[in-house]
């Protein structure tokens, strides 16, 4: 065997791809970044640095980012919205950068991107610095890189290096991240009772153990694998916290198993994406226990009344009928449920590629980092 296959063998741990490799540590990561009373010494590091008094300041937030990093922000914004109160637009950095934007002066601009060195990204945090906004923080799973030298302040993820293309663990440490910050603007804004602040550690604490129990699914969403493989189409839909990661799980799909798929708000189906179900269209659910999940299951039998073949990944205590696959979640963190998701998400199109005999870690035409356009 060359040298350098056994030097990547080594490096893959016995993993058969780097995908499968970073898929696995998501749950090693989180207990890495959160301490035990479930907070992030890089996020400690940023306030201490007198972001505070800024960060307390500030009347809006405006998230600035490209690919899976957009939807970490679009999910994002719900947490800033809800816990913080704060009003929260969230931009693709490729459209931004040539929008005349107006925001108000006292926004926050925050800029995320894994490698830093995202061409888009890059211009458009440099746009808004243009525009006088001078309250600028970078998240990034780089450091140095372009995008933090930028930035007035600085936000390290932590997740280690990421080899795949698609990315998996820097997508779930971003939302993890995300999620510490939007806690901790609440704070510093009085906008978190003590309740809600227990129970969110609490989640916090609990998300190493639920990300590692998400092993116990993996066979089933193997066999859903088995199903959906050779479909020329697939529907992701959600509603609310899981109609950006029905984006990002179809862009997924996209990036590895090269199917054509569509991430969609649930709610929107009835507005033109029903005319296009049939049998052959899989529509994948997250249907997790909520104030939404009769809404969604609504929108659901729209989708069985047209013969759709459904596959719902839930932990609203479903069984599974013909046409009706249910997954049970191992874990309800509610508020992070996201993240448990997105790493279900991620399996299934992992299998799903493999089951197309794909190149895993380089797609076509695919790069891991865009640093020119
Ligand atoms: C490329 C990668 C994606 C990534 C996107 C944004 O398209 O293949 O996985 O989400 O760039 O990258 P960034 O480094 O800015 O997060």
């Amino acid at each position: 065997e060359p040298e350098d296959f056994q030097h990547a063998r080594i490096k893959l741990h016995g993993f058969h791809h780097y995908m499968q490799k970073e898929i696995n540590e998501q749950a090693a990561i989180f207990a890495d970044i959160l301490d035990d009373s479930g907070c992030d010494a890089n996020l400690a590091q940023l306030l201490d640095n007198n972001a505070a008094r800024i960060l307390c300041d500030i009347e809006g937030i405006t998230l600035l980012a490209s690919g899976s990093s957009y939807h970490a922000a679009l999910i994002a914004r719900y947490w800033f919205e809800a816990l913080a109160g704060l009003p929260c637009t969230v931009e693709l950095a490729s459209e931004y950068r040539y929008r005349d934007a107006v925001q108000h002066h006292n926004t926050l601009i925050i800029a995320i991107s894994q490698s830093g060195e995202t061409a888009d990204t890059i211009a458009a945090l440099k746009y808004a610095q243009s525009q006088n906004h001078t309250h600028t923080l970078a998240i990034s799973n780089a450091s140095p890189s372009t995008l933090m030298q930028l930035a007035r302040f600085q936000l390290f993820l932590a997740a280690g290096p990421e080899i795949g293309v698609t990315s998996t663990k820097t997508f779930s440490t971003q939302l993890l991240t995300l999620y510490r910050l939007a806690l901790c603007f609440a704070k510093l804004r009085g906008h978190l009772p003590p309740a809600t602040e227990a129970a969110a550690i609490h989640d916090l604490l609990r998300l190493p153990r639920a990300a590692s129990d998400l092993a116990m699914i993996t066979e089933q969403l193997q066999e859903w694998a088995h199903k959906i493989f050779d479909s020329k189409q697939l529907f992701f839909v959600g509603r609310h916290l899981y109609y950006p990661l029905a984006q990002e799980a179809a862009l997924k799909m996209q990036e590895i198993a090269y199917i054509h798929a569509y991430g969609f708000p649930a709610g929107e189906l009835i507005h033109g994406p029903l005319t296009l179900i049939n049998k052959d269209l899989p529509v994948i659910a997250c249907l997790p226990w909520n104030r939404l999940t009769e809404k969604l299951l609504a929108n659901l039998q729209e989708v069985r009344a047209r013969g759709g073949e459904l596959f719902i990944l839930s932990d609203a205590g479903l069984a599974s009928a013909e046409h009706f696959n249910v997954i049970c979640m191992p874990n309800n963190l509610h508020d992070l449920n996201p993240i448990l998701y997105g790493i279900a998400l991620q399996t299934l199109a992992y299998n799903t590629a493999i089951l197309q005999k794909n190149e895993i870690d380089t797609p076509r035409y695919l790069s891991k980092s865009v640093t020119k356009v």
